[in-house]
């Protein structure tokens, strides 16, 4: 049998989730196993920059997460009661992010963003949004809609089968441009339940704002009203255990969790405020309910990895990964003559093929999209992994040692030089 072929049969475009299809790759790759930072896959063994999309910061398969599943699951694994765990892991959330009193456990990043939403209009009274052009919030309807034309607009739906009525509800204006932002919130403001934001934003490459740009998101929603949610499905105990709120020294008033916080298992999360948080079932009258909420075995994962982070090792080695990629991408760019302008924020980072700053979703279109792709196929073949597409961002972890990067390193030097 084939796999790829009767993948094809049975899902749409042959796969589970659209990024996973890799068209510019002559097939889609099949998985066998991981460990550290290797995937190993039907090509061979690839040095993983992708590591599941970011959850995996311990590296692939790290014996404290194995362990302690291994001995949850021995004594089942769904109970729908309250289990000790997941307090366990509510209280370490509570601990360590800034901004939240109380939170609530779902499945995805999705439903995390979708209920954050819901509770910021809740809480308001009011029904619009304000979202960033390149920001990406999972794949609910809320958040499925694009900029149109022009700086600041209603968006349009980036899926077929999005009510209008919701489309009307989402404004969108460009990220990490302050002007387009505050002619929004001056216009509609008023009527504005929530802006939701990416604090650094990983799923247009890597976009990292300053300062000053992320207190200006708080500054304005306060003065309006509004709510601001930090998505921090990726940043969230990726930059540090109190995510990019942290960072920054921004606090927003809703924060979205996800993977990092479930070990590479399914998890979602939103909390804040207490005040906030009360509105949520059975508390109050906002409904968010679900079979798998807080399921034992992601919170047993959850709960090792950041037992793990704490200690703080981890951070350092995939931090330091991160920087020595980023450098070193830049470097052996620079001595070959390409142009290419490389993003890092803690263990992330993105390259382009650009020439000076890559800071707007703009400036990533500018770049050589194309290229990237090259990149990455060439360098499948030499056997590293890279984030899959130029809208993405490499992830690295505590499994990425000195060795690992310059194995990696040595790759791209070569691959630069077959890149169309
Ligand atoms: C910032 C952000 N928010 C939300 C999501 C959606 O999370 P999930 O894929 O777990 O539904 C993602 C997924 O990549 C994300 O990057």
């Amino acid at each position: 049998m084939d796999i790829v072929e009767e993948a094809r049969r049975v899902f749409p475009g042959g796969v589970n989730s659209p990024a996973r299809a890799l068209p510019h790759l002559p097939r889609p790759l099949t998985a066998l196993r991981a460990e550290g930072p290797y995937l190993y896959a039907d090509v061979g063994r690839l040095t993983d920059f992708c590591m599941g999309f970011g959850p995996l910061i311990l590296g692939h398969r790290p014996k404290a997460v194995l362990d302690a599943v291994r001995e949850a699951l021995e004594n089942g694994w769904l109970y729908a009661l309250l289990t000790e765990v997941e307090v366990e892991l509510g209280r370490k959330i509570v601990e360590h992010v800034p901004s939240i009193d109380m939170v609530r456990f779902v499945n995805s990043g999705t439903e995390a963003t979708m209920n954050a939403i819901r509770l910021a209009r809740a809480v308001t009274g009011r029904d619009l949004i304000v979202k960033f052009d390149g920001n990406f919030h999972g794949s609910h309807d809320y958040v499925l809609v694009k900029a149109g034309s022009g700086a600041a607009t209603w968006g349009t739906p980036t899926s077929s089968g999005i009510p209008g009525d919701v489309v009307r509800t989402v404004i969108v204006v460009p990220y990490n441009e302050p002007e387009p932002f505050m002619r929004a919130m001056k216009e509609h403001g008023e009527r504005v339940a929530a802006v939701i934001v990416e604090p650094i934003a990983a799923n247009y490459g890597l976009l990292v704002p300053d300062r000053d740009y992320v207190k200006l998101l708080r500054e304005e929603t306060a003065r309006h009203g509004s709510l601001l949610i930090f998505d921090e499905v990726v940043t969230g105990f990726r930059v540090g255990l109190g995510g990019a709120q942290a960072f920054y020294g921004v606090l927003p008033d809703i924060t979205t969790l996800g993977k990092v916080i479930g070990g590479g298992f399914p998890i979602g999360a939103f909390g804040g405020k207490r005040e906030y948080m009360s509105l949520v079932a059975p508390s109050g009258p906002m409904y968010n309910a679900g079979t798998f909420n807080a399921h034992p075995i992601s919170m047993v994962a959850g709960l090792a990895t950041i037992r793990e982070l704490e200690r703080g090792d981890a951070y350092r080695i995939a931090d330091s990964a991160a920087s020595l990629m980023a450098e070193g991408i830049e470097e052996i760019a620079g001595a070959k003559g390409i142009d290419v302008s490389v993003n890092r924020a803690a263990s992330m980072f993105q390259l382009f093929f650009a020439r000076g700053p890559v800071r707007t979703p703009e400036d990533v279109r500018k770049s050589n999209v194309d290229r990237y792709l090259s990149l990455h196929s060439v360098l499948v073949r030499r056997g590293v992994y890279l984030a899959p597409s130029q809208y993405e961002t490499n992830f690295t972890s505590a499994a990425h040692s000195e060795d690992v990067v310059a194995e990696s390193l040595s790759a791209i030097r070569a691959a630069l030089d077959e890149v169309k």
